[in-house]
């Protein structure tokens, strides 16, 4: 038998399958002691590539390591176990993950039990796992989108029999339920609602490599939700390659509109979701985003291009007069509302005048931000076989013309910030410069502003003061004590000893013996204070104390005041 073990391979055919029903399956989450024994004190390093999806996949990876006693390093080099978690959408990500193999060369060289795992949408398509056992030595596991869940298994088989593990499923995928999770913030959250693509845009690989658009149980997202909502979160991120197909594949199934005010109504300070396609974007859903103010009102809403003959090539189901529409009405539903969106410039054969059709589309709208891209050809996809006359410089000279035109709306839109007030929630000290705050406002607009470093994740009030197009300078309005003061009794008031030191309080004060005790040590404290003490009652005093201090309640008391005061002393820290 070979080095590699080819437990299963992609198939672009089998991953065109719509017709099969995924099953929602809940991981026991059970793991072999060899496993649990093997994690201890071993490091693991991930680094992932591409969208939310494959973030939120690197925090389900994290979980199930953590689980099995592995602890994380954000230190390539220290690490005993690496995953890279690859992006499909275009080539020019690919690229760079294949540099990414090579450094890991190293880890394998200090330690000759380094496993390096290699994952993600990029393994989805034919020929990669194979192209990659082939040229580096040092892969030990290859896995696929629909694996995830796999990670510990397909590891201990690796380390077992020694050989390189490959396992890509192509199929419609399952729903997998009760996955651990480690997620990389502990203010802001993603939550999946749904995995998969149905759409086919004709360039775009991700049907492909995420499978059959499917659906979470709604009351799997509310539970999960209502955990981030009581663990302090103050963002949510609901994640779907189509957010507004939500339930289309249950039958009888919630909507999105439901999904999301079911969630608004839990709570979370900010609610965002991405991203929603302009073909089904729905009036329920756009009546439910004015309606709450948690819900920020900021639409992220792929235009793609603004060339009709361009969309039916894509297939992007709508004209760019519909998607005009479409924004009208969410500017007139939604007052100083954000939209943002994704364009991609060299579809095959796109035109000059297709390409200005795009520019209008922008004019039109003035976006607050574009996500541009240069049409990359994905193997597999139907755009890829078409020949192109485009040439590549053509492409490049357009997309500058684009983002050109983008920045002069970012722009305009942002110097109708300054002097106004927003509330931003702050990320921490900004990468440049310690001493500024960096945060984002409820449409999405990074603004820097000096403030301390203990506001990370509170939602502060900043007026904006100048505009450097894609950031915005501000000053901070609120007292940053006062804010923490606030931010801080919300969560002692959650805390669990907290909780049961005010319970314990409540019950010593209403206990009929312990009430009896307290009036009568008060009685002769009364008393000594007036007449003169015997040892008689000197000794019953000493006795009351000692009766009152050794009943369960008291005892109690002082086991939880120093988890209290461990608390008290971890706050003090936080505002140093
Ligand atoms: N080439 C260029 N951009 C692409 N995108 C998807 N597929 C391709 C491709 N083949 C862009 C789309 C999508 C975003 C996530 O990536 O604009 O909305
Ligand atoms: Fe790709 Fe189109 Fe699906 Fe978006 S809607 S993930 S662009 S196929």
């Amino acid at each position: 038998m070979g080095r590699v073990v080819y437990k299963s391979l992609p198939d672009m055919s089998k991953a065109r399958d719509r017709v099969s029903n995924p099953s929602v399956i809940f991981d026991k989450l059970e793991f072999s002691d060899f496993i649990k024994e093997y994690g201890k004190g071993k490091k693991f390093f991930i680094k992932t590539h591409g969208c939310q999806a494959n973030v939120r996949d690197e925090e389900i990876m994290a979980g199930y390591l953590l689980l099995c006693g592995f602890c994380r390093t954000f230190e390539p080099s220290e690490a005993d176990i690496a995953i890279i978690n690859t992006c499909a959408v275009r080539e020019g990500a690919e690229d760079k993950i294949y540099g990414e193999i090579g450094t890991f060369k190293a880890n394998k060289k200090k330690n000759p039990n380094f496993i390096l795992g290699v994952c993600g949408c990029m393994m989805q398509q034919e020929g990669v796992a194979e192209f990659l056992t082939k040229t580096y030595q040092h892969i030990s596991l290859i896995f696929g989108t629909h694996n995830i869940s796999r990670l510990i298994d397909l590891i201990e088989e690796h380390i077992k029999t020694k050989k390189v593990i490959v396992e890509v499923k192509s199929c419609a995928g399952d729903i997998i339920e009760n996955l651990p999770s480690c997620r990389l913030d502990n203010f802001k959250a993603s939550v999946n609602i749904s995995y998969g693509c149905n759409k086919f845009c004709t360039y775009c690989i991700v049907p492909y490599t995420r499978g059959k658009e499917r659906s979470r149980p709604i009351q799997e997202i509310i539970n999960e939700c209502k955990a981030l909502v009581e663990s302090g979160y103050k963002e949510i991120t609901l994640l779907g390659q189509n957010v507004n197909s939500y339930g289309k594949d249950i039958p009888d199934g919630p909507n999105f509109a439901v999904l999301l005010e079911e969630i608004a109504k839990l709570g979370i300070p900010r609610l965002r979701f991405m991203t929603s396609h302009p073909w089904d974007f729905s009036d329920d859903m756009l009546q439910v985003i004015a309606k709450y103010p948690n819900i920020m009102k900021c639409i992220h809403l792929p235009v793609q291009s603004g060339s009709d003959n361009i969309l039916k090539k894509m297939g992007r189901r709508y004209t760019s007069e519909e998607y005009l529409a479409l924004v009208k009405k969410i500017k007139t539903t939604i007052p100083g509302v954000a939209l943002t969106t994704d364009i991609i410039v060299g579809f095959p054969n796109e035109s000059e005048e297709d390409f200005l059709g795009t520019l209008k589309v922008c004019e039109a709208v003035k976006y607050d931000q574009a996500f541009t891209f240069i049409y990359s050809p994905r193997k597999g996809t139907p755009a890829a076989a078409i020949k192109d006359d485009v040439t590549a410089e053509t492409k490049h000279e357009r997309f500058n013309r684009l983002i050109k035109l983008v920045e002069e709306h970012v722009v305009e839109n942002s110097n109708k910030m300054i002097g106004n007030e927003y509330t931003v929630l702050v990320d921490g000290p900004s990468k440049k410069d310690s001493e500024i705050l960096s945060g984002y406002t409820e449409t999405s607009k990074m603004v820097n502003f000096k403030g301390p470093a203990y506001l990370k994740g509170c939602i502060v009030n900043v007026k904006i003061t100048e505009n450097h197009a894609f950031s915005m300078t501000g000053e901070l309005l609120d007292d940053p004590i006062i804010v923490k003061a606030k931010e801080l009794k919300t969560v002692i008031d959650k805390e669990p000893c907290v909780i049961e030191y005010l319970d314990l309080k409540n019950k010593i004060s209403n206990d009929t013996d312990l009430k009896q005790i307290r009036s009568e040590i008060l009685k002769i404290e009364k008393d000594l204070r007036t007449a003169n003490s015997t040892k008689e009652i000197k000794d019953r005093l000493k006795e009351l104390n000692e009766k009152y201090a050794s009943h369960p309640l008291i005892i109690n008391l002082s086991f939880v005041e120093e988890k209290v005061k461990d608390l008290m002393k971890t706050i003090v820290g936080e505002l140093q």
